[in-house]
């Protein structure tokens, strides 16, 4: 007799915008067997309109506002994915209310705030509470992880990645949302996107022990920082440097890789969504590519993780502590930057090091998952 299903968790949505609809809807329109949405609120009718059209999930679903939706028996857990300032209190509101809880990064809008998600947290132990951090779960970056701890590269020492680009509003982008035009979290960009690289600084290199930033305001159209560059000292002894500019006027394309140079090999992690590669090269000046199409960055295997915390009692990798150990990098880096002074970090209680994702029950990274992989060799011998 075939084991019974379990049933789907019923899901409500608070904040229906484009993270909603570019990024989360995808992935859970894919996942019906976990996931069914109940329930949907938005401060913004048209929102809310666009929303049960183009999911399907039809009007009848929306709620009034978040009490109402809140208060629904058929809601057992909740996705926030509102503007970062008002990431807290709903949160805390889903909690009190006996949902469980996967919230949008980052962890509020300071260090103040990011302390507070992790009282939140610790009064609510017997919910499942994510901070979501989907670079945690991208395929490209696991399996990096995965070379890393096998010893691919032997001890890495350095860490070198530049990311630069054009960021100016754009209609119907995250850009042009004006919540990020004129932050009300401090650091802008650097904390909205910037735990993400953080995130990914973290997996592959470990905690950060010392950091020593500063920043340059040089893009009118957004009101922070613009240009932010960190040395990093890692607690395993590596060093490292971070920067990122967010141009107003159009810069030449560029790699925007990550390397992580060791005592045996160098990893090399570029590319963008559609195809991202991991080339590991050895002493003898032979390397071997990865590349990685049709993975989603990440949110479905979140979702999945969530899924299997909610309804198997899995520990899940985005944690909340997680979540604040990367806002943590940031604002001891604007910290710094505002001393002009290097500062250590204090480890946040309950992170350590980000444990590896793999699909529950598998001992192999990709089980199940969908996407592309293909692998080749080379050399770059004289
Ligand atoms: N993980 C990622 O890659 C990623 C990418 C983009 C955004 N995000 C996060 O998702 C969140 C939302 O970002 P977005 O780009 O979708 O913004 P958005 O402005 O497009 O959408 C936010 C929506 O929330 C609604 N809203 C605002 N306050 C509300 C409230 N109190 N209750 C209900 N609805 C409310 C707004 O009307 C809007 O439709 C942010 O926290 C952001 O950091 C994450």
């Amino acid at each position: 007799m075939a084991a019974p299903a379990i049933p789907q968790i019923r899901l409500g949505l608070i904040g229906t915008g484009l993270a909603v609809e570019k990024l989360h809807w995808p992935a859970l329109r894919q996942l019906a067997d976990r996931y069914v949405v109940t329930a949907f609120t938005d401060r913004s009718a048209e929102q809310s309109k666009r929303f049960a059209e183009y999911s399907g999930t039809g009007p009848a679903r929306a709620t009034a506002d978040r009490a109402a939706l809140l208060a629904r028996d058929d809601v057992d857990a909740v996705l926030i994915s509102v503007p970062i300032p008002h990431l807290y209190e709903v949160a805390r509101d889903s909690l009190v209310a006996g949902k469980d809880v996967l919230c949008e990064k980052p962890t509020g809008v300071d260090a103040e705030q990011a302390a507070d998600f992790l009282a939140l947290a610790a009064a609510h132990p017997d919910r499942t509470f994510v901070v979501g951090e989907n670079f945690f779960y991208r395929d490209d970056l696991r399996y990096a992880r995965a070379l890393l701890d096998d010893g691919a590269i032997g001890r890495p020492h350095l860490m070198a990645w530049r990311h630069a680009g054009q960021m100016v509003p754009r209609e119907g982008r995250f850009t042009g949302t004006p919540w990020r035009q004129r932050p009300q979290y401090r650091g802008g960009v650097h904390l909205d996107a910037g735990v993400h690289h953080i995130a990914q600084i973290r997996l592959l290199c470990g905690d950060v022990a010392r950091v020593h930033g500063a920043v340059q305001a040089a893009n009118r159209t957004m009101d922070a920082p613009s240009d932010l560059t960190l040395n990093l000292v890692f607690t395993g002894g590596a060093i490292g440097n971070y920067t990122a500019v967010y141009s107003e006027i159009p810069v030449p394309p560029e790699p925007d890789d990550m390397r992580l140079y060791g005592t045996e090999g160098v990893l090399v992690l570029d590319g963008s969504g559609a195809e991202r590669r991991v080339t590991c090269s050895s002493s003898d000046a032979t390397t071997r590519t990865t590349v990685f199409r049709g993975i989603d960055n990440g949110y479905r295997a979140e979702l999945v993780d969530f899924a299997d915390a909610v309804q198997f009692g899995v520990r899940p990798v985005g944690s909340v502590a997680q979540s604040v150990a990367n806002a943590m990098v940031v604002q001891r880096a604007l910290d710094s930057a505002e001393r002009a002074a290097a500062l250590a970090l204090d480890p946040v209680p309950g992170a350590g090091p980000v444990p590896l994702w793999r699909p529950r029950g598998s001992t192999g990274l990709f089980d199940g998952l969908p996407g592309q992989r293909i692998s080749s060799s080379a050399s770059f011998a004289a």
